[in-house]
């Protein structure tokens, strides 16, 4: 019930993401930057942080590993993985959303799951769902932000979900919020919808049709995740995708202009990079000013893989294989996002503890082989004529977005 619910939601969602998409890029949409271009961020880091190495009570736990400093996890290949996914189509149906289960919705190809991520300058370890679950007895998580986010939550619920399963402990009203507890570890993993992270007005139905522009607090944070935010040890936020809608902005309560400006209206188009810096800005001098005991992880947003066309014009991502760092170009929209988020986490990160930059969009940009593509739902028994968008955006479950948590749990012991 919930499921279909969901799933519903999410199409809803994509669609009209997409189309934001079009609309917003209409004017340059042809014109994409080689991913060359655009720079590994260095995150810096505080030296003394490290030396010397603090033996604390889990010594045993977290290994001091001098080398990994230097290592830039976020820069590397992807490498052939005999081993494959550590859970498989099958036994994760329960968590994952029916739209990203890719293999039980028919997808006829399995090569895209025998890879994973090896860094330049260091090996990083298969995901050890114990070890990260021994770390986190007693520990608080939050995963905030869109879809996106939803989609990493279930990846770490199925990978976890190995060793103990999780019991769904709460939802909101519309089941797009929800907790859960691994009750031997005593661990809560919460996902937290906050598409905007800022206060929104969304005039749609239940079937996503909008009767009128998002209206959009600029300066106002949502307290969905506000609220939870102190009491977490460990949050990973991110944001983006939503902001290319068409919306009305607000900024101390007074409407200031809009994105995608009805053709009629007299207010001012600011674009949709002026809004999301603007809400980023907040974000960050609410994590700066919070001195939160939590670790932090800002996580930029990750890159889509439409080809030939987009959502509602036949685009499609029908690779079978990562492609390398040469042969794959970021979106100009993709690498504008991206642009706002570095200047904003850089603006705060030197004075701001425990704050750190999850970068996986180069990581992501190189598989465009791990998106559900047409098979975002069940295609075994469906005329094959059929005519149903791809979705090009989401990840498949299992598959690349898994290999996220290889490098979270790597930050988090030894970074
Ligand atoms: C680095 O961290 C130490 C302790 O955490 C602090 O005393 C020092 O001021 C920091 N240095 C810089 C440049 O932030
Ligand atoms: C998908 O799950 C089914 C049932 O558990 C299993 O038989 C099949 O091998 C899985 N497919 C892949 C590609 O992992
Ligand atoms: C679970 O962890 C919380 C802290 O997150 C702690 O307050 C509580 O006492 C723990 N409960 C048990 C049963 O260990
Ligand atoms: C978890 O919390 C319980 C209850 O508060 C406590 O007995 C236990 O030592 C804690 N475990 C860790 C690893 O902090
Ligand atoms: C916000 O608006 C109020 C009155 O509407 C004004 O007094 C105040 O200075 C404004 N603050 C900023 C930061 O613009
Ligand atoms: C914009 O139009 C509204 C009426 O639709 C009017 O009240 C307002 O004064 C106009 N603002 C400007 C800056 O022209
Ligand atoms: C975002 O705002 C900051 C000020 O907070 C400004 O320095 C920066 O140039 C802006 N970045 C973008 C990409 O608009």
């Amino acid at each position: 019930m919930t499921m279909k619910w969901e799933s519903i939601n999410q199409n809803v969602f994509v669609i009209k993401l997409v189309s934001g998409i079009l609309i917003t890029c209409l004017g340059f949409r042809f014109f994409i930057l080689r991913f060359g271009q655009f720079s590994p961020v260095q995150v810096s880091v505080n030296d003394s942080q490290f030396s010397p190495p603090i033996l604390s009570d889990n010594e045993d736990l977290i290994p001091v590993d001098i080398e990994v400093d230097k290592c830039d996890l976020f820069t590397g290949k992807w490498i052939k993985d005999p081993l494959g996914p550590i859970y498989t189509n099958g036994s994760c149906g329960i968590y994952v959303d029916g739209n990203q289960n890719c293999i039980a919705n028919g997808r006829p190809d399995s090569a895209f799951l025998y890879w994973k991520w090896k860094p330049n300058d260091c090996s990083l370890p298969r995901f050890d769902s114990q070890r990260f679950l021994q770390l986190m007895r007693n520990k608080s998580w939050a995963l905030i932000g869109d879809s996106i986010s939803r989609n990493h939550v279930e990846s770490l619920l199925c990978m976890l979900s190995t060793v103990e399963k999780p019991v769904e402990v709460y939802h909101d009203e519309d089941y797009r919020s929800k907790r859960w507890l691994f009750p031997s570890h005593n661990l809560t993993v919460s996902n937290i919808w906050s598409p905007f992270l800022v206060q929104a007005a969304i005039f749609e139905d239940s079937n996503g049709v909008s009767s009128a522009a998002v209206q959009l607090h600029l300066d106002k944070l949502e307290n969905t995740w506000t609220d939870l935010f102190p009491s977490l040890d460990y949050a990973i936020i991110s944001s983006g995708e939503w902001f290319l809608k068409t919306a009305i902005y607000h900024e101390n309560a007074t409407l200031i202009g809009c994105h995608g400006c009805p053709a009629s209206s007299n207010m001012t188009d600011l674009g949709f990079d002026y809004a999301y810096n603007t809400s980023l800005r907040h974000v960050m001098d609410f994590i700066a000013k919070s001195n939160t005991k939590g670790m932090i992880f800002f996580r930029t947003s990750l890159p889509d893989h439409f080809e030939n066309g987009e959502w509602h014009n036949g685009g499609n991502c029908k690779r079978a294989e990562p492609v390398s760092e040469e042969e794959v170009e970021m979106k100009v929209v993709s690498k504008i996002l991206r642009d706002v988020e570095i200047s904003q986490f850089e603006r705060v990160v030197m004075e701001t503890r425990n704050l750190k930059l999850l970068d996986f969009a180069g990581m992501l940009l190189s598989r465009p082989d791990g998106h559900p593509g047409a098979y975002r739902e069940l295609r075994l028994f469906k005329d094959k004529n059929t005519k149903v968008p791809n979705d090009c955006l989401h990840w498949c479950l299992p598959g690349p977005i898994d290999h996220l948590n290889d490098v979270i749990l790597e930050i988090i012991a030894n970074g």
